[in-house]
């Protein structure tokens, strides 16, 4: 499994971290047996799994659920879980006892916070000194779409640009271990790139990121109907799904499943006389 100084030892050598996210047991074994680097339980699971419209319904028993699960899953990778909409958001102290139990529960290695406020300075500073790894989280920043006013691309004026650079300064100087970057210009993220000493792990942010996260769900086309423009896919779970249960259902209609081959047969039919 990585550790936080491998991740480190990456960015120096160039060496391109791989993180996607999966939020239950079979994902992260895939994750996993494919050699990820890294996993996210992201609260995305509120829109990819849960069927809300935003992560602001993700729940922090929601995130322990899935986390645990995940861990379960992938024993041996590193796993980072988000903290979930206001759950670090109400006092320095109720932060922190919810990051404690978000840590614990899911033996994660690292916990996800978005935003570079003062508070959140703060709270990075503190759980880093109780032994909680950080990931920040900068640029689009789903749980405070309402006050960004949509998902939309971030840093794109020279004001927001300086904003998003000295947040990330400030998060990386109080700790944090990684960077996550969320759709901002490729250019803009290369410069935060070569400004800090942490790894930043790019969504939407270009190549020039140290690494780069995707979603299990958009990868796969699972489920989910319109795709972001910095998505690739890679596989097609939509199109393979309806088409076995549609062939399930038409074997079932016509009688062809089950046939012996899938039945039990007595050794001695006679039993039934
Ligand atoms: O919740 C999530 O999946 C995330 C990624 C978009 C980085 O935070």
């Amino acid at each position: 499994m990585k550790t936080t100084l491998d991740l480190l030892k990456m960015k120096k050598e160039t060496d391109r971290i791989t993180m996607i996210t999966a939020y239950d047991y079979p994902a992260a074994k895939q994750a996993e047996a494919a050699g990820i680097d890294m996993i996210l339980v992201g609260d995305s699971l509120g829109n990819v799994v849960l069927g809300y419209d935003s992560t602001v319904q993700v729940k922090l028993e929601d995130m322990i659920h899935h986390g645990k699960a995940v861990r379960r899953g992938a024993p041996n990778t590193f796993v980072v879980v988000d903290m979930p909409f206001m759950s670090y958001h109400v006092s320095l102290e109720e932060s922190l006892k919810n990051a404690a139990a978000l840590f614990q529960e899911t033996n994660a290695q690292a916990l996800k916070i978005e935003g570079g406020s003062k508070e959140n300075i703060t709270l990075i500073k503190r759980l880093q000194d109780a032994g909680i790894p950080i990931v920040a989280h900068l640029g689009l920043t789903p749980q405070t779409f309402n006050v960004l006013g949509g998902y939309k691309v971030q840093g794109r004026d020279k004001e927001t640009a300086k904003q998003l650079i000295e947040d990330a300064k400030a998060v990386a100087s109080a700790g944090a271990i990684a960077l996550v970057l969320e759709c901002v210009p490729l250019e803009l993220a290369e410069v935060i790139t070569n400004e800090i000493d942490i790894p930043t792990i790019g969504i939407g942010a270009g190549v020039h990121c140290d690494g780069q996260v995707l979603v299990y769900h958009d990868v796969m086309q699972y489920g989910v109907d319109r795709l972001p423009k910095f998505v690739k896919t890679y596989a097609d779970f939509n199109g393979a799904g309806v088409e076995a249960i549609t062939n399930y259902v038409n074997d079932v209609k016509g009688g062809t499943f089950p046939s012996e081959e899938y039945s039990f047969l007595l050794k001695d039919r006679s039993i039934l006389e």
